[in-house]
Order: structure tokens, then sequence, then C-alpha cells
């Protein structure tokens, strides 16, 4: 079994999507792990993003992640990695196929209601990141 991680971003936790969210992960053979509810602050969102911190986008994309509580998740199941990649769709919702997280809750490019590993090597590092310290 792969293990992946998955988070729901401030924008989807404000609108009380959580429970939506990790129930079409279920419905879609994603078992849930673990879970917790975090702050982070922008220091952790800076590590956490460090592979994009030559974009652009890099100082927002962690002021936005450290503006409210998230949920981290330990997705697991057979090609997590791919499996969950599918179900959150395009990072730009606009470009989300129907029947994804994004098409169905992203708001924005930045408030894309979640994020997930996009190799099973960053899986193993988020996943350490956030759930072995
Ligand atoms: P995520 O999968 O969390 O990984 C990095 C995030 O940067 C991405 O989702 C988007 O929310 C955000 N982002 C903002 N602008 C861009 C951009 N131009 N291209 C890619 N990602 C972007």
């Amino acid at each position: 079994m792969e293990q992946t991680l998955s988070i729901i971003k401030p924008d989807a936790i404000e609108r009380n999507l959580a429970e939506e969210i990790k129930n079409f992960f279920k419905k879609n053979n994603l078992n849930i792990k673990d879970s917790k509810k975090i702050h982070i602050t922008k220091e952790e969102a800076s590590e956490f993003y460090k592979v994009h911190q030559s974009k652009p986008f890099y100082n927002d994309l962690c002021a936005y992640l450290s503006s409210g509580p998230i949920i981290v998740m330990i997705l697991e199941g057979e090609n997590a990695v791919l499996s969950n990649r599918k179900l959150m769709g395009a990072t730009n919702p606009k470009d989300a196929d129907e029947n994804t997280i994004r098409k169905m809750y992203g708001i924005s490019i930045d408030k894309n209601s979640v994020h997930g590993s996009d190799s099973v090597d960053n899986a193993k590092k988020e996943i350490e990141f956030f759930f072995k310290n």
C-alpha cells in the first residue's frame, strides 16, 4: 500500500468543506491513516514549500498556507500518490476536470482547496515533515 500527504487548505476549512473532502477520498479508495488540524507559521510553510522558493508566487503561497487552520492527512491506498492527484485535478481550478476536488471546490490557483504530494519520494518527505517530529 502506498501513502501520500494531503493538505486541506485554509479556503476549504473556512467554508466547512473538510468532511466532504475527506469523504470524497474515502469513497474513492483512499483511506485516511492519520489526520490532524494545525495552524502553521509562515516560517514552517516556507520550509514545507521550499521547492518553490525561486517562483514569483512563493511568498504569497507561504503567507496563504499559514493564514488559517489546515488539515494534514496521510492517505493510503493503491497508487495513492497518483490516485490523489487525479482526485484533486489540475492546480488551477479553471483547468480541472469535472468531479475533481479543485473543480468542485477550488476558488483560484492560490485558493485551490487541497495540496497533494507529486511523487512517492516527495510523499515520504512531506509525511515526515508533518507527522514524524
Ligand atoms: P500546491 O499543489 O499546493 O503546490 C504549490 C501551490 O502553489 C499550488 O498548489 C498553487 O496553489 C500555488 N500556486 C500559485 N501560483 C501558481 C502558479 N502560477 N503555478 C503553480 N502553482 C501556483
